[in-house]
């Protein structure tokens, strides 16, 4: 059994996360000994590694976040599993491990045939983009969003949902190539980042009012994405993938009286209901089960492999999420 695990954190990721070799524990009579299937490696957990995220988990500390494992073995008083079942990961469990023990309870049972791999991505990305899209702006079918990282998971999850709900989107990406993949998913419009970006947005809605930009990007990119809103529009900070601060010109907020808000999913589970977190996860989980809702994948990594994993998800210009499995 090898877990991906971290004695400190440092700039370079790749350097403070090894794989090393554990013994499972004996099993309580409520826990469950599991198999990974599959962890992806986001950007939050990069930032983990480097320490400038926004919780940090107290050292040593086992990588990743989410994921998807196989029941290998039950506790004594364990009902309602079977082995061989696949199940998700409860949320900062420390997933980049061959094998993992955690309690029943915390387990949900996944249903048969849905692609492991997809569903490992289900807890943190799907969720973001759903709820940007409906907790900013009071959108009507035939508006606009647009957001930039575009062909990030959580820019992909959010074209779709998008077209769910009868949205137009304007979506912003670093390279060509990336035009038609999106525009295959459901992209209304997609626009290569650039000085004259407004400009380009402008004529390819024919100057629509636009309420919503959604920004992973911070630096200069805010702004552009502000230029594009209309008076009284709302851009969302969700992530700060240039390392720089989210930057909009007091010509936005004066004259376009522009609300700039940020969005943490964290935050949202500290005050969302269990309702409203159960209802929204079983509606997403359902979408990706039935193969509406997905998210490229560029590779898989073994957990003995882990440095290489962290290294290749670090760096830009993926052609989708890097997953981890046993
Ligand atoms: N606030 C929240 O609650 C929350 C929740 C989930 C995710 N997030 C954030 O959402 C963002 C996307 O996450 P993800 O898992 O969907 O990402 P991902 O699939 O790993 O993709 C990363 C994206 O970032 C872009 N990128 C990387 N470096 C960049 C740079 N210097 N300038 C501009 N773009 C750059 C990449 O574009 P290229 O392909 O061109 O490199 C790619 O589109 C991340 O910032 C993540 O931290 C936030």
């Amino acid at each position: 059994m090898l877990k991906a695990e971290y004695q400190q954190r440092g700039p370079v990721p790749q350097d403070v996360i090894q794989a090393i070799e554990f013994e499972a524990p004996e099993l309580q009579a409520d826990e469950v000994l599991l198999e990974l299937q599959a962890s992806p490696i986001n950007p939050s957990d990069v930032l983990t590694l480097t320490g400038l995220y926004g919780i940090l988990p107290p050292l040593p500390a086992i990588g990743g976040n989410e994921g998807v494992a196989r029941v290998v073995s039950l506790g004594s008083n364990v009902t309602g599993l079977v082995e061989g079942q696949s199940v998700l990961l409860p949320v900062g469990l420390g997933t980049w491990s061959t094998h993992i023990v955690a309690p029943a309870k915390k387990l949900i049972p996944l249903p048969e045939g849905a692609d492991p791999q997809q569903l490992s991505m289900l807890s943190i990305n799907p969720p973001t983009a759903a709820l940007m899209l409906s907790e900013f702006a009071d959108l009507k079918p035939g508006d606009w969003v647009i957001q930039n990282a575009a062909n990030s998971a959580v820019g992909n999850y959010l074209i779709q949902l998008a077209k769910l709900k009868g949205l137009r989107t304007i979506n912003i990406v670093r390279r060509e190539s990336l035009i038609q993949p999106l525009q295959d998913i459901g992209a209304d419009l997609v626009l290569v980042d650039g000085d004259d970006l407004p400009k380009r947005v402008r004529k390819a809605t024919d100057k629509a009012d636009i309420k919503l930009a959604i920004d992973a990007v911070g630096g200069a990119a805010s702004n552009r994405l502000a230029d594009c809103l209309a008076t009284q529009g709302t851009l969302v900070n969700y992530g700060m993938m240039s390392g720089e601060a989210a930057q909009v010109s007091s010509a936005n907020l004066i004259f376009k009286d522009i609300t700039v808000k940020g969005f943490w999913l964290a935050l949202w589970f500290q005050h969302a209901s269990n309702e409203a977190q159960q209802k929204l996860y079983n509606e997403l989980a359902m979408l990706i089960a039935t193969g509406k809702l997905s998210a490229p994948i560029d590779k898989v990594f073994k957990v003995a492999d882990i440095k290489e994993a962290v290294a290749y998800a670090a760096q830009g210009e993926r052609n989708g999420k890097v997953l981890v499995t046993a």
